[in-house]
């Protein structure tokens, strides 16, 4: 069955001084049932991945190489010891304009490099307010996942734009309904072996305190954490949850 997973997503965030803190998460030793990553900025991503602790980049550009200054492809990431890397993260759409078709291309590149691409989905939150999620979703995964996902390949983030950095979360039943229509989505478009296998993990607002009861609901295979993975105190209760999680 699908593995638990919990990623952190250290964002625009850490200095060679931080590092300490990924030690501590090392030599803290979590469950070995729990997969987890840390995904650094691109200027640590070498160093954490020498630090035994497996570790994404956080975008890619779609191109193996070429004349694209101050950008990063999924091979340089491959190349530096990463194994993911997050795809369509909703601060990547916002700030630079990535299109569903964008992020399909990086999820692709991602592949070609051997990385596991996290791609992030998410309503905001007048799209909330509307009624649109599922819709907004759909619209997403179907412009944005590539032909021939698998459990290996991809990891689903369901991040709600309005809960990322906020302190706010959706209710357990609003997650649990949206966990089962991108579960249903994922065995419509992939088949019931494929479909059942791909990993979602919910993001926005993941903290210890609500983590226990968020990795309780079905569905819910993991967390992609923000800004509580910066912290070694923060992100290891974290991973405790999850693997106490049924
Ligand atoms: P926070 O956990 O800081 O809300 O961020 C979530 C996120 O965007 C992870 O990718």
């Amino acid at each position: 069955m699908r593995r638990k997973f919990a990623a952190g997503n250290w964002k625009m965030n850490g200095l060679s001084a931080d590092l300490a803190e990924l030690e501590r998460m090392v030599a803290a030793k979590p469950s070995a049932a729990v997969d987890t990553a840390v995904c650094g900025p691109a200027t640590l991503v070498h160093r954490m991945a020498q630090m035994g602790w497996p570790v994404g980049g956080q975008d890619c550009h779609p191109a193996e190489n070429g004349a694209h200054t101050g950008d990063i492809s999924a091979e340089m990431l491959a190349d530096a010891g990463a194994s993911y890397v997050i795809t369509g993260h909703s601060e990547r759409r916002a700030d630079h304009g990535e299109t569903d078709a964008v992020v399909r291309a990086k999820t692709e590149a991602a592949w070609r490099a051997g990385l596991t691409a996290i791609l992030c989905i998410g309503e905001t939150e007048a799209q909330y307010r509307a009624g649109d999620t599922l819709d907004v979703l759909h619209r997403q995964m179907a412009g944005s996942m590539p032909e021939g996902c698998t459990g290996d390949t991809i990891v689903l983030a369901y991040e709600p734009v309005w809960a990322i950095g906020t302190g706010l979360t959706p209710t357990a039943d609003e997650i649990g309904a949206v966990h089962n229509a991108l579960r249903d989505a994922l065995i419509d478009r992939f088949g019931p072996e494929t479909g059942v296998a791909i990993r979602i993990l919910y993001g926005g607002s993941v903290k210890a305190s609500n983590a226990a009861e968020i990795f309780g609901i079905a569905d819910v295979d993991g967390a992609l954490v923000g800004g509580a993975s910066l912290k070694a105190d923060d992100f290891l209760p974290i991973v405790d949850a999850l693997d106490a999680a049924d």
